[in-house]
């Protein structure tokens, strides 16, 4: 049985002799070799999801949103399938570089990138850089005189777009940290103050409007306005601006019923449809590719009833390597992987293993009512925001990702150890 991938399960998992198996590989096997918790990444899936984000826009920029999940293997993998990379630090950057990525390929985002971040990124030659701020124009053109270098740069707008997703994760209004406002006159103020810095040249505008989108009505509006926006800025100043890079944000489903989203191909024909022809397009999905391609794992330690009330089954992870639930309300689904069962079914709340009420990974999930301790669980989508978001909670050491392709398994990180948080501390 192959499990229904629009449910948020990478391609390669099927349910094949009384467990659950990735890449062809039972995660029996993976959880004795590896150990749990676990981030499991179906390679194929990765590479899958790159290239479909790469054909639906053959004459454009696909810049992978590098907070989702970054490690150097994974920018190998979108350097081979010819994307280019979003960073919003001066770590993301560095990553970026360990893995072998054109820096050139590189677009430097964020609110408040430090001087020193700023001086890497013109001395590293990357190849743009998103200005957020007046600050940022000012010192970044101090910078690139300085260095004689003439930095590509874009300026963030914020085309006040209320996206209908959850307030942490939307960026596009007019009461944001990001950006330049439209409304309020800031983004065309930005633009005159960029085309009068000799040392700098606009290639293009950007917006995001936020993240885990469903629906094209905003992506539809906001690449409406920002089209406008352009046009109406190389009128009045006699220019040519030849791009627009409308940003990442298109969801994914994490649980059965979630809704489905549109794939990469209607996406970029509604953006396309909303700009003109001539314009070169640019967009930055994270979540989209990778966020279906991995699974994480966890082993059940103990499984509490509280008659006529609630069950906890506890696994060995928790708020630490999946803070989504706890920070956004995120729902996800899990599945006895380990095994088949024929115990009915009651829901539980999955909990993990921090000194936390709030660390809940999955609510009114129903499981066999046998699940017990040594079981393992699955739970999809767990590519995206999960590792990059980890944390040590607790002292818990972070899980390593492990990539499965064709019955072949490698971690591509490593689990942390006690020794290396140990290591930080001097006295
Ligand atoms: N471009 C920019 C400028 C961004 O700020 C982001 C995400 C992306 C691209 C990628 O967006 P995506 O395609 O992944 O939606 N931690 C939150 C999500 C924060 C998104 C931040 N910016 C979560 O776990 O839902």
């Amino acid at each position: 049985m192959t499990l229904v991938m629009e449910n948020g399960w990478p391609r390669t998992a099927a349910w094949t002799g009384g467990e659950l198996r990735i890449g062809g590989i039972g995660v029996r096997e993976l959880a004795a070799e590896f150990g749990t918790p676990a981030y499991v990444l179906d390679e194929e899936e990765f590479q899958g999801r790159c290239a479909e984000w790469r054909e639906a826009l053959p004459d454009g920029e696909v810049h992978y949103g590098g907070k989702a999940f970054l490690c150097p293997e994974a920018v190998r993998w979108l350097e081979a399938a010819g994307l280019c990379l979003d960073v919003c630090t001066g770590g993301e950057l560095a990553v970026a570089l360990a893995g072998g990525m054109d820096p050139a390929r590189v677009v430097f985002h964020g609110n408040n990138k430090s001087v020193a971040e700023l001086r890497r990124a013109v001395t590293w030659g990357v190849g743009c850089v998103v200005v957020d701020s007046f600050t940022e124009i000012e010192r970044l053109a101090a910078l690139a005189d300085e260095t004689g270098v003439r930095q590509r740069v874009m300026i963030r707008v914020t085309p006040g777009v209320e996206a209908h997703t959850h307030e942490f994760i939307a960026t596009g209004g007019d009461d944001s940290k990001f950006g330049f406002s439209l409304s309020a006159g800031l983004a065309a103020e930005a633009v005159r103050r960029v085309l009068a810095a000799t040392s700098l040249e606009l290639t293009g505008l950007h917006s995001h409007i936020g993240s885990q989108i469903t629906d094209l009505g905003g992506f539809t509006l906001a690449a409406r306005r920002m089209a406008d926006f352009l046009l109406a800025c190389e009128l009045e100043h006699g220019v040519t601006i030849p791009k627009l890079d409308l940003g990442g944000g298109l969801g994914i489903v994490y649980r059965p019923g979630d809704p489905v989203p549109p794939r990469p191909a209607e996406v970029v024909a509604a953006l396309r449809e909303a700009v003109p022809a001539r314009v070169r397009l640019a967009v930055e999905p994270g979540r989209s590719i990778a966020g279906p391609t991995a699974v994480a794992l966890y082993e059940v330690g103990t499984v509490k009833e509280i008659p006529g009330v609630n069950t906890y089954v506890s696994v060995d992870g928790g708020m630490s390597d999946n803070p989504r639930p706890a920070m956004y309300g995120a729902a996800y689904t899990a599945l006895l992987a380990s095994r088949s069962s024929d115990a009915p079914l009651r829901k539980v709340t999955v909990v993990g293993k921090h000194c936390e009420s709030g660390d809940v990974l999955v609510r009114d999930l129903p499981l066999p009512a046998d699940v017990r301790p040594g079981d393992l669980l699955a739970i999809p989508a767990s590519g995206a925001y999960q590792r990059s978001m980890a944390s040590n909670y607790n002292h818990v050491t972070r899980p390593p990702v492990v990539a499965v392709r064709d019955g072949a398994a490698r971690a591509i990180v490593r689990r942390e150890t006690e020794e290396d948080l140990l290591r930080l501390y001097l006295c």
